[in-house]
Protein backbone atom coordinates (compact mmCIF):
# COMPACT_ATOMS: atom_id res chain seq x y z
CA UNK A 1 0.00 0.00 0.00
CA UNK A 2 1.56 3.35 -0.77
CA UNK A 3 0.89 5.57 2.67
CA UNK A 4 0.00 9.27 2.21
CA UNK A 5 3.49 10.93 3.62
CA UNK A 6 4.15 14.16 4.45
CA UNK A 7 7.61 15.33 5.98
CA UNK A 8 7.57 18.09 8.43
CA UNK A 9 9.82 20.12 6.69
CA UNK A 10 11.91 20.53 10.06
CA UNK A 11 15.24 17.50 11.02
CA UNK A 12 12.85 14.69 11.63
CA UNK A 13 9.54 13.52 11.74
CA UNK A 14 6.66 12.85 9.16
CA UNK A 15 2.41 12.83 8.94
CA UNK A 16 1.14 9.41 7.89
CA UNK A 17 -2.66 10.25 6.43
CA UNK A 18 -5.77 7.81 4.62
CA UNK A 19 -4.93 4.78 7.19
CA UNK A 20 -7.56 4.18 9.99
CA UNK A 21 -5.39 1.77 12.65
CA UNK A 22 -8.01 0.80 14.47
CA UNK A 23 -8.53 -2.18 11.92
CA UNK A 24 -5.54 -4.74 11.44
CA UNK A 25 -3.07 -3.52 8.72
CA UNK A 26 -1.96 -6.13 6.30
CA UNK A 27 2.11 -7.20 5.87
CA UNK A 28 2.80 -4.55 3.21
CA UNK A 29 0.92 -1.74 4.95
CA UNK A 30 3.19 -2.25 7.88
CA UNK A 31 6.32 -2.91 5.81
CA UNK A 32 5.52 0.89 4.42
CA UNK A 33 5.33 2.39 8.17
CA UNK A 34 8.32 0.32 8.81
CA UNK A 35 10.66 2.05 6.16
CA UNK A 36 9.06 5.30 6.81
CA UNK A 37 9.68 5.30 10.04
CA UNK A 38 13.08 4.25 9.24
CA UNK A 39 13.52 7.63 7.03
CA UNK A 40 12.15 10.05 9.21
CA UNK A 41 12.37 8.75 12.87
CA UNK A 42 9.23 9.88 14.38
CA UNK A 43 5.94 8.98 12.45
CA UNK A 44 2.57 11.10 13.35
CA UNK A 45 -0.65 9.60 12.63
CA UNK A 46 -3.56 12.21 13.44
CA UNK A 47 -7.34 11.65 13.46
CA UNK A 48 -7.51 8.05 14.78
CA UNK A 49 -9.93 6.50 17.43
CA UNK A 50 -7.91 3.86 19.16
CA UNK A 51 -8.92 1.89 22.02
CA UNK A 52 -5.96 0.19 24.47
CA UNK A 53 -6.44 -3.01 22.48
CA UNK A 54 -5.44 -1.19 18.95
CA UNK A 55 -2.58 0.72 20.31
CA UNK A 56 -1.52 -2.63 21.58
CA UNK A 57 -2.03 -4.22 18.34
CA UNK A 58 -0.01 -1.49 16.62
CA UNK A 59 3.05 -1.75 18.90
CA UNK A 60 3.41 -5.19 17.83
CA UNK A 61 3.31 -5.09 14.00
CA UNK A 62 7.16 -3.54 14.97
CA UNK A 63 8.82 -5.79 17.42
CA UNK A 64 7.65 -7.32 21.24
CA UNK A 65 6.98 -5.54 24.29
CA UNK A 66 9.49 -3.49 25.80
CA UNK A 67 9.93 -3.59 29.39
CA UNK A 68 8.92 -0.14 30.99
CA UNK A 69 10.72 -0.05 34.48
CA UNK A 70 9.37 1.86 37.36
CA UNK A 71 6.21 3.00 35.83
CA UNK A 72 3.47 0.92 36.61
CA UNK A 73 0.86 -0.24 33.93
CA UNK A 74 -2.56 1.09 33.81
CA UNK A 75 -4.75 -1.38 35.46
CA UNK A 76 -6.16 -4.01 33.49
CA UNK A 77 -2.91 -3.85 31.31
CA UNK A 78 0.19 -5.11 31.24
CA UNK A 79 1.65 -3.16 28.28
CA UNK A 80 0.21 0.61 28.31
CA UNK A 81 1.28 3.03 30.27
CA UNK A 82 -0.09 6.46 31.03
CA UNK A 83 1.54 9.48 30.91
CA UNK A 84 -0.71 11.97 32.67
CA UNK A 85 -0.51 15.27 34.49
CA UNK A 86 -4.06 16.63 36.18
CA UNK A 87 -4.59 20.42 36.06
CA UNK A 88 -3.56 21.44 39.07
CA UNK A 89 -0.01 19.85 39.95
CA UNK A 90 2.69 22.01 40.13
CA UNK A 91 5.73 19.45 40.35
CA UNK A 92 7.96 19.14 37.36
CA UNK A 93 6.87 17.87 34.14
CA UNK A 94 7.34 14.39 33.01
CA UNK A 95 10.45 13.92 30.67
CA UNK A 96 11.34 17.34 29.89
CA UNK A 97 14.92 16.52 29.87
CA UNK A 98 16.12 15.07 26.39
CA UNK A 99 16.78 11.22 26.75
CA UNK A 100 15.88 8.00 24.49
CA UNK A 101 13.73 6.33 26.02
CA UNK A 102 14.79 3.66 28.93
CA UNK A 103 18.57 3.59 27.52
CA UNK A 104 20.44 2.31 31.09
CA UNK A 105 18.63 -1.01 29.90
CA UNK A 106 20.84 -3.99 28.59
CA UNK A 107 18.61 -4.08 25.76
CA UNK A 108 16.96 -0.76 25.22
CA UNK A 109 13.56 -0.20 23.44
CA UNK A 110 13.70 0.07 19.68
CA UNK A 111 10.93 2.69 19.81
CA UNK A 112 7.46 4.04 21.33
CA UNK A 113 4.15 4.66 20.95
CA UNK A 114 2.34 7.78 22.23
CA UNK A 115 -1.04 8.11 21.72
CA UNK A 116 -3.19 11.29 22.43
CA UNK A 117 -6.40 11.09 24.40
CA UNK A 118 -6.48 14.70 26.39
CA UNK A 119 -4.29 17.28 24.98
CA UNK A 120 -4.52 20.66 26.69
CA UNK A 121 -5.39 23.97 24.12
CA UNK A 122 -1.98 25.24 24.17
CA UNK A 123 1.27 23.41 25.38
CA UNK A 124 2.74 20.07 25.92
CA UNK A 125 4.61 19.63 22.28
CA UNK A 126 7.11 16.99 22.33
CA UNK A 127 10.23 17.69 21.19
CA UNK A 128 12.82 15.47 18.91
CA UNK A 129 15.83 15.84 18.19
CA UNK A 130 17.97 13.62 15.18
CA UNK A 131 20.82 11.57 16.40
CA UNK A 132 21.65 10.69 12.65
CA UNK A 133 22.21 14.44 12.14
CA UNK A 134 23.52 15.60 14.99
CA UNK A 135 26.53 12.96 14.71
CA UNK A 136 27.07 13.50 10.58
CA UNK A 137 27.38 17.30 11.09
CA UNK A 138 29.50 17.32 14.63
CA UNK A 139 32.86 18.75 14.63
CA UNK A 140 35.37 16.54 13.94
CA UNK A 141 37.41 17.25 17.02
CA UNK A 142 34.47 16.50 19.35
CA UNK A 143 33.78 13.58 17.34
CA UNK A 144 36.86 12.15 17.47
CA UNK A 145 37.29 12.57 21.38
CA UNK A 146 33.74 10.36 21.31
CA UNK A 147 34.46 7.69 18.78
CA UNK A 148 34.99 4.40 20.70
CA UNK A 149 33.61 5.76 23.94
CA UNK A 150 31.28 3.73 26.09
CA UNK A 151 29.07 5.86 28.38
CA UNK A 152 27.94 4.67 31.58
CA UNK A 153 24.09 5.17 31.75
CA UNK A 154 22.08 4.73 34.79
CA UNK A 155 18.30 5.28 36.13
CA UNK A 156 19.42 6.59 39.23
CA UNK A 157 18.95 10.57 38.43
CA UNK A 158 15.31 9.46 37.37
CA UNK A 159 14.06 6.85 39.54
CA UNK A 160 16.56 6.16 42.36
CA UNK A 161 14.53 7.12 45.62
CA UNK A 162 16.42 10.47 45.53
CA UNK A 163 15.84 11.00 42.00
CA UNK A 164 13.65 13.10 40.76
CA UNK A 165 10.53 11.17 40.36
CA UNK A 166 11.67 9.53 43.95
CA UNK A 167 9.92 9.26 47.23
CA UNK A 168 10.18 13.44 47.58
CA UNK A 169 8.04 13.57 44.52
CA UNK A 170 5.11 14.57 46.30
CA UNK A 171 1.71 14.95 44.00
CA UNK A 172 2.00 13.34 41.06
CA UNK A 173 -1.30 11.52 39.40
CA UNK A 174 1.35 8.85 37.06
CA UNK A 175 2.23 5.98 38.75
CA UNK A 176 5.88 6.14 38.93
CA UNK A 177 7.66 3.71 41.34
CA UNK A 178 11.38 4.31 42.07
CA UNK A 179 13.72 1.18 43.25
CA UNK A 180 17.11 0.84 44.51
CA UNK A 181 17.51 -0.91 40.91
CA UNK A 182 17.71 2.36 39.81
CA UNK A 183 21.14 2.49 41.07
CA UNK A 184 22.32 -0.04 38.48
CA UNK A 185 24.82 0.95 35.39
CA UNK A 186 24.91 -0.17 32.07
CA UNK A 187 27.36 0.45 29.24
CA UNK A 188 26.71 1.27 25.52
CA UNK A 189 28.45 2.89 22.87
CA UNK A 190 28.33 6.72 22.66
CA UNK A 191 28.37 6.32 18.64
CA UNK A 192 26.55 3.12 17.36
CA UNK A 193 25.05 1.81 14.00
CA UNK A 194 21.37 1.64 13.92
CA UNK A 195 20.84 -1.68 14.06
CA UNK A 196 18.01 -2.17 11.26
CA UNK A 197 19.74 0.45 8.71
CA UNK A 198 23.47 0.77 9.91
CA UNK A 199 23.89 4.17 9.59
CA UNK A 200 25.41 5.58 12.77
CA UNK A 201 23.93 7.69 15.24
CA UNK A 202 24.53 9.21 18.58
CA UNK A 203 23.10 7.33 21.22
CA UNK A 204 21.30 8.96 24.39
CA UNK A 205 23.11 12.06 26.41
CA UNK A 206 23.48 13.48 29.91
CA UNK A 207 21.02 12.30 32.03
CA UNK A 208 20.29 8.69 31.58
CA UNK A 209 24.17 9.25 31.12
CA UNK A 210 26.12 9.59 33.70
CA UNK A 211 29.96 9.18 33.00
CA UNK A 212 32.00 7.60 30.23
CA UNK A 213 33.77 4.24 30.90
CA UNK A 214 37.88 5.02 31.55
CA UNK A 215 37.66 8.60 31.73
CA UNK A 216 38.12 10.51 34.93
CA UNK A 217 34.83 12.34 36.01
CA UNK A 218 35.29 15.44 35.50
CA UNK A 219 36.78 15.03 31.96
CA UNK A 220 33.90 12.89 31.34
CA UNK A 221 31.33 15.48 32.71
CA UNK A 222 33.05 18.40 30.53
CA UNK A 223 32.67 15.95 27.17
CA UNK A 224 29.28 14.92 28.06
CA UNK A 225 28.12 19.09 28.44
CA UNK A 226 30.07 19.44 24.56
CA UNK A 227 28.02 16.19 23.35
CA UNK A 228 25.10 17.51 24.72
CA UNK A 229 24.73 20.93 23.78
CA UNK A 230 25.78 20.03 20.49
CA UNK A 231 23.33 17.15 20.01
CA UNK A 232 19.91 18.99 21.07
CA UNK A 233 21.13 21.74 18.81
CA UNK A 234 17.20 23.78 17.48
CA UNK A 235 18.79 22.73 13.86
CA UNK A 236 18.17 19.07 14.77
CA UNK A 237 14.98 19.58 16.18
CA UNK A 238 11.58 18.70 14.88
CA UNK A 239 8.57 19.81 17.57
CA UNK A 240 5.00 17.64 17.59
CA UNK A 241 1.98 19.99 18.44
CA UNK A 242 -0.34 17.19 19.50
CA UNK A 243 -4.04 16.95 19.03
CA UNK A 244 -6.19 14.53 20.41
CA UNK A 245 -6.34 11.06 18.37
CA UNK A 246 -2.72 11.20 17.37
CA UNK A 247 -0.77 8.67 17.58
CA UNK A 248 3.58 9.05 17.36
CA UNK A 249 5.51 6.27 17.30
CA UNK A 250 9.58 7.05 17.67
CA UNK A 251 12.62 5.09 17.16
CA UNK A 252 14.53 5.68 20.02
CA UNK A 253 17.70 4.80 18.18
CA UNK A 254 17.97 7.27 16.89
CA UNK A 255 16.30 10.26 17.77
CA UNK A 256 16.33 11.80 21.40
CA UNK A 257 12.89 13.92 22.64
CA UNK A 258 11.50 15.36 25.60
CA UNK A 259 8.28 16.43 26.70
CA UNK A 260 7.37 20.36 27.53
CA UNK A 261 5.19 22.25 29.91
CA UNK A 262 3.52 25.81 29.34
CA UNK A 263 -0.21 24.07 29.87
CA UNK A 264 -0.46 24.81 33.83
CA UNK A 265 -3.92 24.48 34.71
CA UNK A 266 -4.69 22.26 32.24
CA UNK A 267 -5.10 17.86 32.23
CA UNK A 268 -3.05 16.12 29.58
CA UNK A 269 -3.22 12.01 29.06
CA UNK A 270 -2.05 9.76 26.88
CA UNK A 271 -1.46 5.97 26.12
CA UNK A 272 2.57 5.05 26.04
CA UNK A 273 3.67 1.40 24.86
CA UNK A 274 7.37 0.67 24.20
CA UNK A 275 8.52 -1.26 21.57
CA UNK A 276 10.97 -4.04 22.51
CA UNK A 277 14.59 -4.53 21.02
CA UNK A 278 14.48 -6.90 17.57
CA UNK A 279 15.88 -10.20 19.18
CA UNK A 280 19.24 -10.75 17.69
C1 LIG B 1 7.69 10.57 27.11
O1 LIG B 1 8.90 10.78 27.14
O2 LIG B 1 7.23 9.46 26.93
C2 LIG B 1 6.71 11.70 27.33
C3 LIG B 1 6.67 12.65 26.22
C4 LIG B 1 5.62 13.69 26.45
O3 LIG B 1 4.90 13.64 27.45
O4 LIG B 1 5.51 14.59 25.61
Amino acid sequence: MALDIIPSGEACGAQIRGIDLSRPLDEPTVQAIRSAWLEHHVLAFPGQQLSDDDLERFTLYFGPFGEDPYIAPIPGRDHVIAVRREADETGPIFAETWHSDWSFLSQPPAGTCLYAITIPPRGGDTLFANQHMALDEMPTELRTRLEGRQAIHSARGGYGRAGLYGEGDEGRSMDIRPSDAALATQLHPIIRPHPETGRPALFSTLGYIIGIDGMPEEEAGQLLGEMYRWQTRPEFQYRHKWSEGTLVMWDNRSVLHMASGGYQGHARLLHRTTIGAQPA
